[in-house]
């Protein structure tokens, strides 16, 4: 198994591979983020970060429709999130992602695109994550749930835009070939640093647990 990564544009790497090099791609394209009366990315320093970066800004209003052609191409099968702000072929099986969201100004659930035939679905999980270091991050087990639901033994998977890495260590975690790319320098260590902490095994602490004086009397029945 590998776990490959890369801090470059999929674009310019894209072009790099075959025809149907890989067998799932899984992309979280930046989008709805400067939407009017969106407010994907949340506040502070994370959301600039998100403003400040030319590629984002240009996505969110005039998505580059190559980017899904070379997708498309690359890939035998595509699962998208946001779907449902781009120019996608229809499809019936897309997964609705319940977000169990308690606040009515806030996206309820959000629509990702698959290329896969089959009935539609609906995963339901809390996005409240604590501890985000990537302002549209997505939980670990909801790509578990993709990959586990459409990924056969043995697929390699390729996530354009990695953003967190939450792709690469549910890939991981289920033992699939990946390959991954981001563009931006900070959240591609961020990243990987999150990566790495997440799949270095914890030392077992094995000590025996320490007793107090009252213990040990109470133990040998002083
Ligand atoms: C919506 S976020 C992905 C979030 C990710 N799914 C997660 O769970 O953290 C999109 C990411 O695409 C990256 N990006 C934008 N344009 C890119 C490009 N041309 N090539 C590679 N990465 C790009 C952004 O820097 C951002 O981190």
């Amino acid at each position: 198994m590998y776990s490959f990564v890369s801090n470059r544009d999929c674009m310019e790497v894209m072009k790099t591979f075959p025809d149907k090099y890989f067998d799932l791609g899984i992309a979280d394209p930046p989008y709805g983020i400067k939407q009017s009366g969106g407010q994907t990315g949340g506040k502070g320093k994370l959301r600039n970060r998100i403003f400040n970066h030319g590629a984002i800004d240009s996505w969110d209003f005039k998505p580059p429709q190559e980017f899904f052609t070379e997708l498309f191409r690359v890939c035998e099968n595509v699962i998208i999130f946001g779907g449902n702000y781009f120019n996608l072929p229809p499809s019936r099986c897309f997964v609705c992602w319940d977000k169990v969201q308690p606040w009515k100004n806030f996206s309820q659930c959000e629509f990702i695109y698959t290329s896969f035939k089959g009935p539609a679905k609906l995963f339901r999980m809390d996005n409240r994550i604590k501890g985000k270091i990537h302002p549209t991050q997505k939980p670990v087990a909801l790509y578990k749930y993709l990959l586990e639901t459409f990924a056969k033994p043995g697929d390699k998977i390729f996530d354009p835009m990695m953003g967190s890495q939450s792709s690469r260590i549910a890939a991981y975690m289920l033992g699939f070939d990946y390959t991954g790319l981001e563009i931006d320098t900070d959240f591609y260590s961020s990243g990987n640093k999150r990566f790495e902490e997440w799949t270095t095994p914890k030392p077992v602490d094995d000590s025996l647990p320490k007793l107090s004086e009252k213990d040990v009397q109470r133990k040998v029945g002083r």
